[in-house]
């Protein structure tokens, strides 16, 4: 359950009750240590909201939290589902679709996009800059960092009443945010919100490619659709593993972890761990307790997770009423090169 791997160096953690302490217990596990620091667009990420320890944890998530509270995002809710309506109209009658590209892709990105203020003609831009951001491609960062200060700026002159305008006036024990911070909240939104949704939505129609009978239980009974979006992120979680920095000698699962080691948290596998979850192998949208740790636990727990369950629940229940035939097509898929984000490239469907 615990292994340090010799070729990276890294400590790796897989089983539930690792994985739950390694994400929650921040005085062991340091979220913050070890984060290339700098005051420019490429280390906005490694010095935003995720890469913290309290106290700095506690202040900078009390002033994005007010816009993610569950009241706040079901008020999107119609919004979400005009959207979906739209770009599902667009495929319909057509015969056919790549899933990702047409509608799971496009939906989390507008709806984020719209959250902020962004402009719907800057919106292709944000699959390139994403990609590149999850790849640790530099040039990605770059180009959206010098995208969002420009932005920054605007809304400093013009103010609307858009995510960015409102934590430009929050103020952190009577100081405001400044452009570098700004900037780590929108990159970091666009990144942790986008292509774990988009995966989410991929993934559940994956899940039902493997058992056919609870797609046929869910398109009979909508009722079971909730239980059905959990499951999928427990049985393959749109985000694989979380990264922690030893922040003192630590035991775990019998191993003596010294301060300063890289542990990696294997959320895909605790999410599979048989000791929590009987007959983990199988997909069952009727699993209670469905306690999976896809959006992490304790202090950095998902602020985005009312979003994608809503995201989903509005998509997915729209694809069951549309597109009752609705058939994965049968061709190899290729995996998202990356330790974290688990999805596919393309989904095509017919
Ligand atoms: C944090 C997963 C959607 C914003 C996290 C963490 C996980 C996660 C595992 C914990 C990170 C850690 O412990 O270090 C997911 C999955 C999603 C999803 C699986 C979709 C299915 C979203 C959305 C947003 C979002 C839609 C925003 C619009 C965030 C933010 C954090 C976070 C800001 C950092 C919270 C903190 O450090 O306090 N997410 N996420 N996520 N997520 Fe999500």
């Amino acid at each position: 359950p615990v292994m340090r791997d010799p070729q990276s160096g890294m400590w790796m953690v897989f089983d539930y009750a690792g994985v739950q302490r390694t994400l929650s217990d921040w005085k062991m596990f340091s979220s913050q240590r070890g984060r290339p620091q700098g005051k420019d667009a490429e280390h906005a990420l490694s010095t935003s909201l995720i890469s913290t320890d309290p106290p700095r944890h506690r202040q900078l998530r009390s002033l994005v939290e007010q816009a993610f509270t569950p009241r706040q995002v079901r008020a999107l809710e119609p919004r979400i589902a005009e959207l979906v309506d739209e770009l599902l109209s667009a495929v319909q009658g057509t015969g056919g679709m790549d899933f990702i590209r047409d509608f799971a892709y496009p939906l989390p990105v507008i709806v984020i996009a719209e959250i902020l203020g962004i402009p719907a003609s800057d919106r292709d831009a944000f699959k390139r800059w994403s990609d590149a951001v999850v790849t640790g491609d530099p040039s990605g960062s770059r180009e959206m960092g010098a995208y969002f200060a420009r932005l920054i700026e605007q809304r400093r002159v013009e103010p609307g009443d858009d995510l960015i305008s409102g934590l430009i006036a929050a103020q952190l024990e009577g100081e405001h945010l400044d452009t570098q911070e700004l900037l780590g909240f929108c990159i970091l939104l666009l990144v942790a919100g986008n292509e774990t949704t988009t995966n989410l939505l991929a993934n559940t129609l994956l899940c039902w490619q493997d058992a056919p009978d609870a797609h046929a239980q869910v398109l009979a009974d909508r009722a079971l659709l909730p239980g059905t979006i959990e499951e999928s992120l427990r049985f393959r979680s749109p985000v694989q593993s979380m990264f922690r920095v030893a922040a003192q000698d630590v035991e775990l699962g019998g191993q003596l972890i010294p301060e300063g080691s890289p542990v990696l948290a294997w959320i895909g596998a605790a999410n599979c761990d048989p000791a929590q979850f009987p007959d983990a192998g199988t997909f069952d949208p009727a699993r209670t307790p469905n306690r999976h740790l896809a959006f992490g636990n304790g202090i950095h727990f998902c602020l985005g997770a009312p979003l994608a369950r809503l995201e989903a629940s509005v998509a997915l229940g729209a694809v069951l009423d549309r597109l009752t035939n609705l058939r994965v097509v049968d061709t190899p898929l290729e995996p998202i090169p990356s330790q974290i984000v688990y999805g596919v490239k393309s989904l095509p469907v017919t």
